[in-house]
């Protein structure tokens, strides 16, 4: 059967692995239906993206297949490796399963799984929805918690930026930063581990997402090694939604380097004191604050393509 350009985009996008694609067809064919050489104008987005979900379901062909009460994964590439866990695609792209690589931490799992329920309690797109938290038994009996997150595809974390980035780009990422973090912080959640590995960006859509909820609650059992943390952290093992303040104007203030403009430095200096007490509690109405700052230094808002090569 001859399928159209239409019809193969719609099976590619609908197929969680590549066997779904059939035995009928070979990857070639595929391959060909959809190649953004061969078709014209108006398919090529369509067809890019078509083709690199092949790929993908391709690379991850005959994976291995984890059963879990709720669904059965198919597990593919590893994607990213963290402090504490390891991250694969499931089914294509559309999830991310993050597996501890030693059972000791456990805990922090269980952790992330409870903060991300809580956040989507009352909804919001700044981190991840946990699809499932279960208990996975391998062949030696060593038992781990594995989460399993939504993948936030065509988001990159911050700590792919490589040089000081503009202060007015920089502006849109700290905007939904605060923004993210009052959300979180009205479900009655504190980050604990604002840093560039944890914040994402989509340089087009301008949005930004927090993943890593491990270290979340108001006493944080771990802390991310080499990361920089305000002295409550360090000293006392206590977090606050102006713990969050601190890291993210910490985290901006690196990014920005030295093109950060002298109001701007005296904005973040308030929000860096080393008492909690004496910094802003509530991030959305810093936000206030800091689109009050922007105005004076750059006026109305105007929007600024971003984009991470290697240059930057
Ligand atoms: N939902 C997601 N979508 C896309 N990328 C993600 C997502 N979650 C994590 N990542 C990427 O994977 C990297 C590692 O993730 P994460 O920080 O959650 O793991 P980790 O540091 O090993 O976890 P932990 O220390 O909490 O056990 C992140 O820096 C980010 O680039
Ligand atoms: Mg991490």
């Amino acid at each position: 059967m001859k399928l159209t350009f239409e019809e193969a985009v719609r099976r590619i996008e609908n197929a969680v692995s590549f066997e779904d694609l059939g035995a009928d067809r070979a990857y070639r064919e595929w391959a060909k239906l959809v190649h953004p050489d061969a078709v014209g104008g108006r398919q090529g987005e369509a067809a890019t993206a078509a083709f690199a979900r092949l790929a993908r379901l391709f690379a991850e062909r005959g994976g291995t297949e984890l059963r879990t009460p709720q669904a059965v994964y198919r597990v593919g590439a590893l994607v990213a490796s963290g402090d504490l866990a390891d991250l694969s695609a499931v089914d294509g792209n559309r999830a991310l399963l993050k597996v501890p690589r030693s059972p000791g931490d456990n805990d922090l799992m269980a952790n992330e799984a409870e903060a991300l329920r809580r956040l989507w309690r009352d909804g919001g797109p700044y981190a991840p929805r946990l699809l499932e938290s279960f208990l996975h038994e391998d062949a030696a009996r060593v038992r781990r918690r594995v989460n399993v997150l939504e993948r936030l595809n065509g988001f990159v974390p911050v700590s792919r930026i490589r040089r000081a980035v503009d202060a007015r780009d920089a502006a849109w990422m700290w905007r939904r930063l605060l923004i993210g973090l009052g959300w979180a912080h009205r479900a009655g959640v504190v980050h604990g581990a604002v840093v560039e590995e944890h914040v994402l960006i989509h340089p087009q859509k301008h949005a930004v997402a927090l993943v890593d909820w491990c270290y979340s609650g108001p006493r944080p059992v771990a802390v991310v090694p080499g990361a920089t943390y305000p002295p409550e952290v360090r000293r006392d093992k206590e977090a606050s939604p102006a713990t969050d303040i601190y890291m993210a104007t910490a985290l901006m203030t690196r990014l920005i380097g030295n093109r950060l403009p002298k109001a701007m430095k005296r904005f973040a200096d308030g929000c860096l004191l080393d008492a909690p007490r004496m910094r802003p509690q509530d991030a959305w109405t810093l936000l206030e604050e800091l689109d009050e700052l922007l105005g004076k230094l750059y006026g109305p808002r105007t929007f600024r393509p971003f984009r991470i090569d290697e240059g930057n």
